[in-house]
């Protein structure tokens, strides 16, 4: 699919790319610890909790991947007036990424919270409120994008259903006439006409198109492409890999067999390296192949994790 020499070639140029993330930025947050009891207040275990990590989430975890392969990103979104905001605004200077953060006072910042105990997840708390975002703060939003959106090579909108991606936010960047990359929510369909390439997992690609699941994914693709007028679609299919649609061609690209930890995040890799590569030069089939490579690492990792230009380039035989 790709040679390692083209891969090189590609990848050299990240360093002067610039992507846009727009979406529903989420902080991570996990509690580590020991199970030793029941509670003797209702029949639950008690977590003796011995530390406590905090993450990038949703939109965020899109912005990191592409810092850490030495693109340039701004991400733009929402936060509360709390401390979990200012938390978050830190993370994402420490990794490189340039914060446009609108403080909504109305709204908490998005936490999500696992409760983790001999290695397994008990239970996770959300904090949030997912109503869609005020004219007001929108109008804030859009004036602060458009700041930086003459330097930007592509936009990735990276929708997890949280109140910032609305049709108004999503007419404004069709406007700009810049490559959008959407990673959607599927109760949110009707905003993503038009988009360069969306990228469902399985799932959300059946939800998108309200097909059951008798119809064969090609079918299901074909009919997304035609419903929102795109030109190109990723679907991700997990453990097989991928199945990219362009105008006149399907091509299944098959997921390296390795040993799998932690699923989550797979999907923002993805993301990041197809629209890295993409505006770095690539084809629509060179650009899947690499983000393939780059979320098969990231699946075996521990933790949300993220890939290195050197680690991306060594995973390409
Ligand atoms: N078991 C696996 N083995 C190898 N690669 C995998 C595996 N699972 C996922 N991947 C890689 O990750 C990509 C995205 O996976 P998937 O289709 O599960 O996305 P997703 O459900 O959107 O993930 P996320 O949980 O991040 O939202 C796949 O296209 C593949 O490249
Ligand atoms: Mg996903």
């Amino acid at each position: 699919m790709i040679t390692k020499d083209r891969a090189k070639e590609i990848i050299s140029r990240f360093k002067d790319i610039n992507i846009l993330v727009v979406g529903d930025l989420i902080l991570d947050k996990y509690l580590w610890g020991d199970v030793e009891r029941i509670s003797p207040e209702a029949p639950v275990p008690v977590v003796d909790v011995k530390k406590e990590t905090v993450n990038l989430g949703g939109a965020c975890n899109v912005a990191w991947n592409i810092s850490a392969l030495n693109g340039n990103v701004h991400i733009a979104g929402v936060i509360g007036r709390d401390e979990n905001g200012r938390v978050l605004e830190f993370l994402l200077k420490e990794k490189n990424v340039n914060p446009i953060l609108i403080k909504d006072p109305s709204r908490p910042t998005t936490e999500k919270t696992r409760i983790i105990a001999v290695s397994q997840q008990l239970m996770r708390i959300d904090r949030e409120d997912k109503s869609k975002i005020s004219l007001e703060i929108l109008e804030e939003l859009i004036d602060r994008i458009d700041s930086v959106i003459e330097d930007v090579d592509a936009i990735i909108v990276s929708d997890y259903g949280k109140g910032v991606i609305t049709k108004e936010l999503m007419d404004y960047l069709r406007s700009m006439e810049k490559p959008i990359f959407v990673d959607p929510k599927p109760s949110n369909v009707d905003l993503y006409h038009r988009v360069t390439i969306m990228t469902p997992n399985k799932k959300e690609a059946y939800e998108l198109a309200r097909l059951d699941r008798d119809n064969p994914i090609e079918r299901v693709g074909k009919f997304l492409m035609e419903k929102l007028q795109m030109e190109q679609l990723l679907i991700t299919l997990g453990a097989e890999g991928m199945a990219l649609f362009t105008e006149d061609n399907i091509v299944k690209i098959p997921a390296k067999a390795r040993k799998v930890y932690d699923v989550t995040g797979a999907g923002d890799t993805v993301i990041s390296v197809l629209a890295l590569s993409k505006a770095a030069g690539g084809t629509w089939e060179e650009s899947a192949s690499l983000a393939n490579y780059a979320a098969g690492y990231v699946v075996g990792e521990i933790g949300t994790a993220v890939v290195s230009q050197e680690k991306l380039i060594e995973l390409i035989p």
